[in-house]
């Protein structure tokens, strides 16, 4: 057997249960990344096959897209079968296999369930409509004579979906569905639909996955005359699939995505008895409002609101993903001023968000990219990189939904971008090749040539930051400035000491740090390894260049 088919055992992978807090993970649709077969459309052998690069980049986690069978309309998270791959992407086989490579480059697996809802083309939607009303098949489903119940509940896509309820003329019923009429909601009041999904995530976990980022999951169980979000019922149901997962399997973790303000999602950590992690989703839209506001505030502001989580638990923190960034955890008038500065053109606008990418969103400009990485990297909890957003790849607003953040990995100049050797109408999507954001431009291969290139900083970063365990694991205070373009925070963990700083401001200017028990302690910036002046009673003086930050170790002196 060689060393990528043999099963690591979890002392092997580095195990220990809270793993998930060193966690630097990487986001990415197996569609998209490389097409090993030729047939246009990424393959689980192509992605088995770009493992190394992915661990070159210091990512030690794979949260894997949708990759089940599904009709696709909406990317996979409709899914007609959750025990199988689908057939473009391979096998169950060449799943297992992918795992196990990963496993042997010490990099853990995590991948998608959509646990909300199915498509409507899966085998128990189709028997429900035909089943008995009443009968445990059509249980499966929320179903109403009236499209009425229910009605203090939003609707999510509010670009396309005019109600939570759809007729169904085989049932002669309405069904409940909060994203598209096509991906109707499980009845999570029935226990069989529980035990369903237990069995679903325990076929995975015998193929060794380490763990699932959960979709959608404030919206499980829903009640009349409440907003069905977030509902007692939803918590006491994944406390229960916690402690029926961890009899068996007690390295799994659970990562909610539960797109809520701070003291909401928190609730997802219950008692450190429900799910592990949870992304912070009123962070993500206040990092870019702090840089279009060239003020701290923004991001102080909502992590003085964070209130502390249980120990074992981890925010997971994100700039970017698959979605349009959304701007649904800001007040009206902030969501109208991102627009503004981030989507003057309004074909970059979906629901209550933005379909762009990092690099466009910034404007090609490497020093607001470095310094929005700086902070993913350095604030508290585990950092989410989306694939291609270390090259600076494009996006394309002229295909539909977010398709335009999705299309092909960029990995050469070669055809297709070397993606894929299938024609060039084949492929699952258009590579970009506008002539600002062009393949033939921005690649890995001519990045990785490149020692000053972002794909190239960014490694550095992450090679900086697995040094300090202050980051991954430390305590995280703000530290004062007499200017509010400027942020500074520390990291520490026992002897283990960083400032962070930046200037989030288009110009230079010279700010103070409060640093009031640190006289005497010497700042020593990680990446040169340059000393700095020690330590005074007064405040620290530091320059700043435009969008500069610094990462200072601090150490006693003498
Ligand atoms: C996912 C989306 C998806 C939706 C419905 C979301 O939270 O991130 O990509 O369209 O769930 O499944």
């Amino acid at each position: 057997m060689s060393l990528h088919e043999r099963r690591l055992t979890d002392h092997e992978l580095g195990g220990n249960t809270l793993w998930y807090k060193d966690a630097v993970i990487y986001q990415l649709h197996i569609k998209s990344f490389l097409d090993a077969d030729g047939d246009g459309i990424g393959d689980l052998s192509g992605l088995t096959r770009k493992l190394d690069y992915i661990s070159s980049l210091g990512i030690n986690t794979i949260w894997l897209m949708p990759f089940y069978p599904s009709p696709r309309r909406d990317d996979g998270y409709d899914i007609s079968n959750y025990k199988d791959v689908s057939p473009e992407y391979g096998s169950v086989e060449d799943f297992q296999t992918f795992v196990n490579a990963a496993h042997a480059r010490k990099i853990r697996v995590v991948i998608e369930l959509v646990v909300n809802h199915t498509s409507d083309e899966h085998p128990w939607f189709q028997r429900a409509r035909r089943a008995r009303a009443g009968s445990p098949e059509r249980d499966y489903y929320v179903w109403s004579d009236t499209d009425d119940k229910f009605a203090e509940t939003r609707i999510i896509f509010v670009d396309t979906e005019k109600s939570n309820w759809s007729w169904d003329p085989v049932a002669k019923s309405y069904y409940w569905h909060r994203f598209y009429s096509h991906q109707p909601d499980l009845n999570y009041r029935n226990p069989e639909v529980v035990e369903e999904l237990l069995s679903i995530m325990n076929f995975w976990l015998d193929k060794d996955v380490d763990g699932f980022r959960l979709d959608a999951i404030p919206h499980l169980v829903e009640r009349e005359h409440t907003d069905s979000e977030n509902l007692p019922e939803t918590h006491a149901l994944l406390k229960h699939i916690r402690a029926r997962l961890e009899e068996r399997h007690p390295d799994v973790i659970l990562l909610a995505e539960a797109n809520l303000w701070q003291e909401e999602a928190r609730e997802y950590f219950g008692d450190g008895d429900e799910c592990h992690m949870a992304f912070h989703f009123p962070l993500m839209p206040r990092m870019f409002m702090a840089l279009a506001k060239q003020n701290a505030r923004p991001i102080k502001t909502i992590l003085r609101q964070t209130n502390s989580i249980p120990d074992e638990c981890q925010w997971a923190i994100f700039l970017r993903n698959h979605d349009e960034l959304t701007l649904e955890m800001v007040s009206e008038a902030e969501r109208n001023f991102l627009w503004e500065t981030y989507a003057a053109d309004k074909r970059a606008r979906l629901n209550l968000g933005i379909r762009r990418r990092l690099s466009p969103l910034m404007d090609q400009d490497r020093r607001r990219i470095e310094l929005l990485h700086m902070l993913l990297f350095s604030l508290p909890g585990s950092p989410v990189l989306y694939y291609g957003d270390e090259i600076g790849m494009g996006d394309n607003t002229d295909l539909g939904d977010r398709d335009g953040v999705r299309t092909p990995m960029q990995w050469s100049d070669d055809r297709n971008a070397g993606f894929s050797n299938a024609a060039p109408h084949k492929l699952a999507l258009p590579v970009i090749d506008d002539p600002q954001f062009s393949y033939a431009a921005i690649n890995v291969a001519a990045q990785d040539n490149d020692p000053h290139s972002l794909l190239n900083w960014i490694r550095q970063m992450l090679a900086l930051r697995r040094r300090h365990r202050a980051f991954a694991r430390g305590a995280m205070r703000f530290a004062k400035t007499d200017d509010d373009r400027v942020i500074a925070y520390l990291r520490t963990c026992g002897e283990d000491v960083i400032l962070c700083a930046a200037n989030l401001s288009s110009v230079s200017l010279a700010a103070k740090i409060s640093l009031p028990k640190l006289a005497d302690y010497v700042p020593i910036e990680l990446a040169g390894g340059t000393t700095f002046p020690v330590i005074g009673r007064d405040s620290y003086p530091l320059t700043f260049q435009p969008y500069a930050y610094f990462w200072l170790k601090l150490t006693k002196a003498g």
